[in-house]
């Protein structure tokens, strides 16, 4: 059985979709920060599967030890974590508490249940401005930009120092880079709190007249067309990373106590080109204006994705159409249901 902290939220819901597509058991803990009970209701309509949900604050260690007794765990996927990077710059304290109090609450329960296999929902933010384009895992991190960045550096630390000295346990580090779309269905997907600061979920809120214009911050930055470039990556592409990740752990392939690897496409598309493909793919017009830069973005984000192809046998397959399809499906059905 795997338990999902934070399944309920973006990754976690798309991952636990797919897990149970795959014949997992999976049992979630969510304390609906980032999500609704209803995401559990579709995850139910997707797959027609049953499984546990534990409505908890992961870093409730007694809560959390409920779940280790009650259920024959196997491995933990951790994506409970606050993640919005304007929240985390207003409240640094409410961060670190948050994502590194839940990460230490659920390493010291793991232990006490010899629970040994964890993949943890890292962040290509760890890498900051990085000197080596296209960017490996061995690229140098630690040049974080904001709380949220910082807290998922500081945990890749405490993860990678305990499986140092633990005998059996075993770790596997995802950075994700740019995650975008949503399940087929339409059924699941993004839920920004108040105004997207995230790129997509802007645009197809600017599709639906939510928002009136998109702004574009910045189009003087030294790349193709002057906007930032980034590796858009399609959540299921991403969840479908996670079970690759999960039979790399069960399979026992695993070389060293922590592996890290990027979860992205390996090619990185400007802002402009973004507007264009969703322009061309849903057939929407997307009315924006060029505004000044953002503090704290880089020109240019995108992954090198040898490592996941060879040792994961993982490789992303769907196109920024495709996300952007999925993305605006997931709009309409949100309009539908007042979301
Ligand atoms: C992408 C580009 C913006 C909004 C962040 C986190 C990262 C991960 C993904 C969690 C940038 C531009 C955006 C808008 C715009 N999250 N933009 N107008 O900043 O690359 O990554 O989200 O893990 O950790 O750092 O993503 O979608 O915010 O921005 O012009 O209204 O779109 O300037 O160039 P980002 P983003």
């Amino acid at each position: 059985m795997i338990l999902l902290t934070g399944g309920a939220g973006y990754i976690g819901s798309h991952t636990a979709t797919l897990l149970l597509n795959n014949g997992y058991d999976v049992v979630i803990a969510d304390n609906f920060y980032n999500s609704t009970p209803d995401v559990i209701r579709f995850i139910g309509q997707i797959t027609g599967k049953v499984f546990q949900v534990y409505n908890i604050d992961v870093t409730d260690k007694d809560a959390l030890a409920q779940i280790f007794i009650c259920n024959p765990i196997e491995a933990v996927i951790h994506f409970a974590g606050y993640k919005a990077i304007g929240e985390s710059v207003q409240h640094p304290v409410k961060y670190y508490r948050n994502n590194i109090d839940s990460t230490l609450s659920l390493l010291e329960t793991m232990n006490e249940y010899h629970v040994n296999h964890l993949i943890f929902s890292s962040s290509a933010t760890v890498y900051g401005q990085s000197p080596i384009i296209p960017i490996p895992e061995s690229a140098p991190t630690g040049h974080c930009i904001n709380p949220y960045g910082w807290s998922k550096y500081f945990i890749e630390h405490i993860l990678t120092d305990t499986a140092n000295v633990s005998s059996n346990m075993s770790v596997v580090i995802l950075r994700y880079f740019n995650p975008i779309g949503a399940h087929e269905s339409g059924l699941i997907g993004e839920r920004p709190n108040g105004v997207p600061n995230n790129l997509m979920p802007y645009i197809t809120q600017t599709a639906a007249g939510i928002r009136n214009i998109l702004h574009v911050f910045g189009n003087n930055y030294p790349t193709r067309d002057g906007t930032c470039v980034r590796d858009y990556i399609h959540v299921m592409d991403l969840a479908q990373g996670h079970i690759s990740a999960l039979e790399y752990l069960l399979g026992h392939r695993n070389h060293g106590n922590t592996e890290i690897f990027n979860l992205g496409t390996g090619k990185g598309y400007s802002v402009l080109e973004v507007i264009k493909t969703f322009e061309l793919s849903t057939g929407i017009k997307i009315p924006f204006i060029f505004a000044p830069r953002r503090a704290g973005d880089v020109p240019e984000c995108y992954a090198d994705v040898k490592k996941a192809a060879r040792l994961l046998g993982w490789s992303s397959r769907k196109t920024l159409a495709d996300m952007c399809i999925d993305a605006w499906r997931w709009q309409e059905f949100c309009l539908k249901q007042h979301i």
